[in-house]
């Protein structure tokens, strides 16, 4: 993130306005268009996941359920769950005495990851709930993991929406976020660049008769906040022993936070 952008989210807080992709536009109608991107795009999310990263995102996300620490009887919440990929890993996991809530803002998601899930007979531990991340509707001190997976940069306040993470997990939690990052590797970036800003929109528009939703995938990518500046927003919002892993040349990061 460069320092400009920097400066630019922080006079963005300030006022009512906010990112959606390269634009500036209102609150309201960052959340407005986010809602259309994923209405749009739901039922070929989970082909187009495949086709963008060549199945690497089923590799991060392994990653993520491996750092969770869950275990059998737990509680927790896949925020911005999406199609379901890591609830179905879950689910698996924490078995009957556990549970895990599938949340997310959108119902078009929500409904192709619970079509999705039960299709592959997991029932019984996962609920689904429509809520936005920034005002959770759970008790405090309640999950005993939060995933977070390829959703943060879509919330209108980021902020806001960690520290709503933070209270509902319980003391000795832990935070998982996955999020596209800033890579680290210069020739990587460049290559990157003509991918996400050429191919994406162009594969997005055969596939998936929209190739906006994936202009705007592209260019939120950049708006998010680099790997230092989001383990900063952590610590902010509360979280302790922050640590974050890059993955695949910093493409992608998996943060990790505590609440003690
Ligand atoms: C790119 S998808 C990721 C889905 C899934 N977690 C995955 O990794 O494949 C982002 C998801 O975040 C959801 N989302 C966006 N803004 C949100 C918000 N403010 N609160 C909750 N979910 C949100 C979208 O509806 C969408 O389902």
């Amino acid at each position: 993130m460069t320092e400009s952008t920097v400066q630019s989210n922080q006079l963005n807080q300030q006022d009512d306005t906010t990112h959606f992709g390269f634009e500036t536009v209102a609150k309201q109608e960052k959340v407005t268009r986010v809602a259309e991107v994923f209405h749009s795009v739901a039922a070929k999310y989970d082909i187009m996941n495949d086709l963008m990263s060549g199945g690497v995102h089923r590799l991060w996300k392994r990653f993520t359920i491996d750092c969770s620490g869950a275990r059998p009887g737990q509680r927790i919440l896949d925020l911005g769950g999406g199609t379901g990929d890591l609830t179905a890993k879950f689910s698996r996991i924490v078995g009957d005495k556990g549970h895990v809530i599938l949340a997310d803002i959108n119902n078009s998601m929500l409904n192709v990851g619970r079509d999705k899930l039960r299709d592959t007979g997991i029932v019984g531990n996962v609920h689904y709930v429509q809520a936005n991340a920034e005002e959770l509707p759970f008790p405090d001190n309640y999950f005993d993991c939060i995933t977070i997976s390829f959703c943060l940069r879509n919330v209108t306040d980021k902020d806001k929406a960690l520290r709503s993470m933070f209270r509902v997990l319980k003391p000795g939690g832990r935070l998982l976020v996955l999020e596209f990052s800033k890579p680290i590797v210069e020739p990587l970036s460049k290559v990157y660049d003509a991918y996400s800003f050429h191919l994406l929109p162009k594969m997005g528009e055969l596939v998936a008769n929209d190739a906006e939703s994936y202009r705007y995938l592209a260019e939120s990518i950049r708006m998010h906040p680099d790997q230092d500046t989001l383990e900063g927003m952590m610590q902010e919002a509360g979280f302790e022993q922050t640590k974050y892993y890059n993955l695949t040349g910093g493409i992608v990061a998996l943060h990790r936070g505590y609440k003690f």
